[in-house]
């Protein structure tokens, strides 16, 4: 559970690929009028590439490497920054240690949107712009890697269903009232 001084500015979503963190984040970032900022978004405008063109082109550990750089300068805008935001992390954001540290450090809110894992593979088999989704064998044990990373996260919600049933229980967990947006 997360401490009552907590500054709740800055709310991310975690979660496995195919877990809808980009979708509730931008639903939730409107109904709330704070800023939606996706991860993956900073990350291919940064280096004018893909997400599959980054790791072809120059594997994963340079995709860390992006992706910590552009966490931190997401954590610094809103640290300087008075307006609240949701951020959609990639799903093996917080796996990296030193991206769950910095997220501790500055307080942000983790939200693990929790899917069963045969949702999940349906949802991924159809779409091909995720380098890490190789075969269903792989898929499972990554899912298994992450999950005591996610297990981390202060508050969890079944991202089973429609995203707008995702915001639902979101906003129900009754963590927003002290925002100034
Ligand atoms: C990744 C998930 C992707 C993207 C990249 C790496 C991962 O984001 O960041 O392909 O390590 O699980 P989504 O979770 O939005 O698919």
């Amino acid at each position: 559970m997360i401490s009552e001084n907590r500054p709740r500015k800055l709310i991310c979503l975690t979660g496995f690929m195919g877990s809808g963190k980009s979708t509730a984040a931008g639903l939730l970032a409107r109904q709330l009028g704070w800023q939606h900022v996706d991860l993956d978004k900073r990350i291919t405008d940064a280096t004018s590439l893909s997400i599959p063109e980054i790791f072809s082109r120059m594997g994963e550990p340079e995709f860390r490497r992006v992706e910590h750089e552009q966490l931190r300068r997401v954590v610094g805008e809103s640290l300087e920054s008075q307006k609240a935001r949701v951020v959609s992390l990639g799903g093996g954001t917080i796996s990296q240690p030193v991206n769950l540290a910095l997220l501790r450090e500055t307080g942000a809110v983790l939200i693990w949107l929790q899917c069963p894992i045969e949702e999940l593979l349906l949802r991924c088999a159809t779409v091909t712009d995720r380098p890490l989704f190789r075969d269903e064998t792989s898929f499972r044990m990554l899912y298994q890697q992450r999950l005591p990373a996610y297990e981390s996260a202060d508050y969890r919600v079944d991202s089973s269903g429609e995203p707008a049933r995702v915001v639902e229980q979101i906003l129900a967990l009754g963590i927003f009232p002290r925002v100034v947006a």
